[in-house]
């Protein structure tokens, strides 16, 4: 018998972690409008405080994944591959991953997501291209896998839309920062495509989403060994935020900074963090790649190709992707060390947030401003 919202509550209120039977009903009563949105708040209330042991947290992320379509795509392609970031500042990897890994004959989905407080999201960044768009359904990603070997999607309304409403409440509740609750949302989109492998970019450091390296440490885990119990291959690497990736951060910033790595004049720490991630995910799927390899997909202007011919059939404008022209902000502000030093520490969340503040990020409902940017031209020591 599926427990009433009521009954769910009742037993939680006594300070019990949630069982899986309960973690479903809630999330089909999310899907299909039965619980409301008080009983919900309660609910992941809950969670957050009490947690889910690890049964109760693979059932969170069946019963997200359930509430959608699953779409299967390694039938097909068997070594297709994908990444997901925690997200930080001028965090530019997927945007260079993908088609890097897509010119090595290594196919690439990605759901990708959009800013949250100081960080930004792939799927913003991409929009910030004329026409393109990221909502697509499976005969067309299907379609674009088998002729680029690259898809890269923002998450829609058919993939695990209980994640949708579950996602809403939890941030008006502050509930995001949850181990359980982040592992079945990040899980439940990315299994939904059916990527035969995961590989998850885990930030720590001030400028991550999870500051302590123990809780990073911790997330990491989880998602590995949940997304293993379902039978799915998956590894993490823990990465530093404390400071911006890139150079440069702001959204047509980062697809300029795009256009410079795939013409072989990446910035160091982003392209090692690119690399890595690379080799990893290649690995995952059985189909290794070497670093030579991923030099030789950029000096020889496969990857850049890649990026443009996947860009145009997503609908990117032809003639802007020939030349692609960027405008960055007119006024431009330099703020400079009061005097000579070696640069000990950055508030890489602060960058973030001013970047944000000044309009290159999305923290209300205003319309994000693409040309802000914010060019960081020290790195520590
Ligand atoms: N990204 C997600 O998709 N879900 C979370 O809970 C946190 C980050």
């Amino acid at each position: 018998m599926i427990p009433t919202p009521f009954r769910v509550l009742d037993r939680l209120r006594e300070g019990r972690p949630p069982r899986p039977d309960e973690v479903r009903a809630a999330v089909a009563g999310a899907a299909d409008g039965s619980w409301s949105d008080a009983q919900l708040g309660a609910f992941l209330m809950a969670v957050a405080i009490h947690g889910l042991d690890a049964a109760a947290v693979r059932e969170l992320t069946l019963a997200m994944l359930d509430s959608g379509e699953r779409w299967d795509l390694a039938a097909d392609l068997p070594t297709l591959t994908d990444k997901h970031s925690t997200g930080g500042v001028a965090d530019t990897v997927s945007l260079v991953l993908g088609p890097l890994l897509a010119a090595c004959d290594v196919p690439v989905v990605m759901v990708t997501g959009r800013g949250l407080g100081h960080t930004m999201g792939t799927t913003d960044k991409l929009e910030a291209i004329p026409g393109l768009t990221l909502e697509h359904e499976r005969p067309a990603v299907a379609r674009l896998l088998a002729r680029h070997r690259l898809a890269i999607l923002t998450s829609t309304p058919a993939l695990a839309p209980a994640d949708r409403r579950l996602y809403a409440l939890r941030d008006q509740t502050a509930t995001i920062r949850s181990i359980p609750l982040i592992t079945g949302s990040i899980l439940s989109k990315k299994l939904a495509t059916g990527a035969a492998g995961l590989v998850f970019d885990v930030k720590t450091g001030n400028g991550a989403f999870l500051t302590d390296p123990a809780q990073a440490r911790r997330l990491s885990e989880k998602l590995v060994e949940t997304c293993r119990g379902l039978g799915r291959a998956a590894s993490a690497l823990l990465t530093d935020m404390s400071q911006p990736l890139g150079e440069w951060a702001g959204h047509t910033a980062e697809l300029l900074a795009t256009f410079d790595a795939l013409e072989g004049r990446g910035e160091p720490d982003l392209m090692a963090v690119t690399s890595a991630l690379a080799v990893e995910m290649a690995a995952l799927v059985g189909r290794p790649v070497g670093e030579a390899e991923l030099e030789d997909a950029i000096a020889s202007g496969r990857a850049r190709e890649v990026f443009v011919r996947w860009a145009e059939a997503q609908g990117g404008d032809p003639r802007w992707l020939a030349s692609p022209r960027f405008e960055l902000a007119p006024v431009e502000t330099a703020i400079e060390a009061p005097r000579a030093g070696v640069l000990a520490r950055v508030d890489t969340r602060q960058l973030g947030l001013l970047l944000a503040e000044a309009g290159g990020g999305r923290l209300g409902p205003e319309p994000i401003d693409f040309g802000v940017a914010l060019r960081t031209r020290a790195r520590l020591g």
